[in-house]
């Protein structure tokens, strides 16, 4: 069987405690981006490798992530994104995109790569296949699969702000859109998925006056119960 690249220890953690809070406190939402700072290829790549890498359950992925460099694009978008400049002014931005109406096929092309990838028979994957169409049937038949799918896109937006953090470069969720306009725009329902949300990345303004504000959350204890 093919064995991840990784041993499962690690003398050190690849960031220490340390170094993650000041990042984490450095990241705000940012809303204007200076237009003529790009994000270095490398960085670029990594970020998509991290949306690549984001978890979901049993492996489903079921997202679509669509990178909008195309400027008469970005204009389009930004007319149905309230305006917010971060649409046009960004180095990078990404639609967030999930399945609708994940079908049996999505979870049998999931099980046929899992045994292409893991160099297994895909014989030997027919228990996962039976547990994952279970679950998939029960969320179908409750009305919540395109729900579901949707979290599971959320989880990548998330890894992909922090992310974007670790690696110094500035970001903006936004659900400040509009998403059956997106999916016009992206012709995304004939490829069999939805607009949730966007991210946008690269370098914040100097004249960007939110960067200095400070950080609105509610204190540790009353957000974290401890039992
Ligand atoms: C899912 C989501 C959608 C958001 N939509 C927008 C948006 O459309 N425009 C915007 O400027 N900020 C948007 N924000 C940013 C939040 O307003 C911001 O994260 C929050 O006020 C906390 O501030 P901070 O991230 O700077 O610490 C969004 C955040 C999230 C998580």
């Amino acid at each position: 069987m093919a064995r991840a690249p990784h041993s499962s220890r690690r003398s050190r953690p690849p960031c220490p405690p340390s170094a993650l809070t000041g990042p984490l406190e450095w990241r705000y939402a940012t809303k204007r981006f200076d237009p003529d700072r790009k994000i270095d290829p490398a960085i670029r790549s990594a970020l998509e490798r991290a949306l690549v890498l984001s978890p979901s359950p049993s492996g489903l992925q079921p997202w679509r992530f669509v990178v909008i460099g195309d400027a008469g694009v970005r204009e389009r978008l930004r007319a149905v994104s309230w305006n917010q400049p971060q649409i046009t002014e960004a180095s990078h931005l990404v639609v967030f995109a999930a399945r609708t109406g994940l079908t049996p096929a999505d979870v049998e092309r999931h099980v046929q790569h899992t045994a292409a990838v893991r160099s297994v028979p895909v014989e030997s994957l027919a228990g996962l296949r039976t547990m994952i169409g279970g679950f998939v049937e029960q969320l179908r038949a409750a009305g919540r699969l395109d729900a579901w799918c949707d979290r599971q896109a959320y989880l990548a937006l998330g890894t992909f702000l922090t992310s974007a953090t670790l690696l110094g470069i500035d970001a903006c969720p936004m659900e400040g859109i509009d998403p059956a306009a997106y999916d016009e725009i992206l012709s995304l329902p004939a490829q069999g998925y939805h607009t949730l949300c966007v991210a946008a990345a690269g370098h914040r303004s100097p004249d960007d006056a939110c960067a200095g504000l400070a950080k609105v959350r509610f204190p540790v204890e009353e957000v974290i119960t401890r039992v």
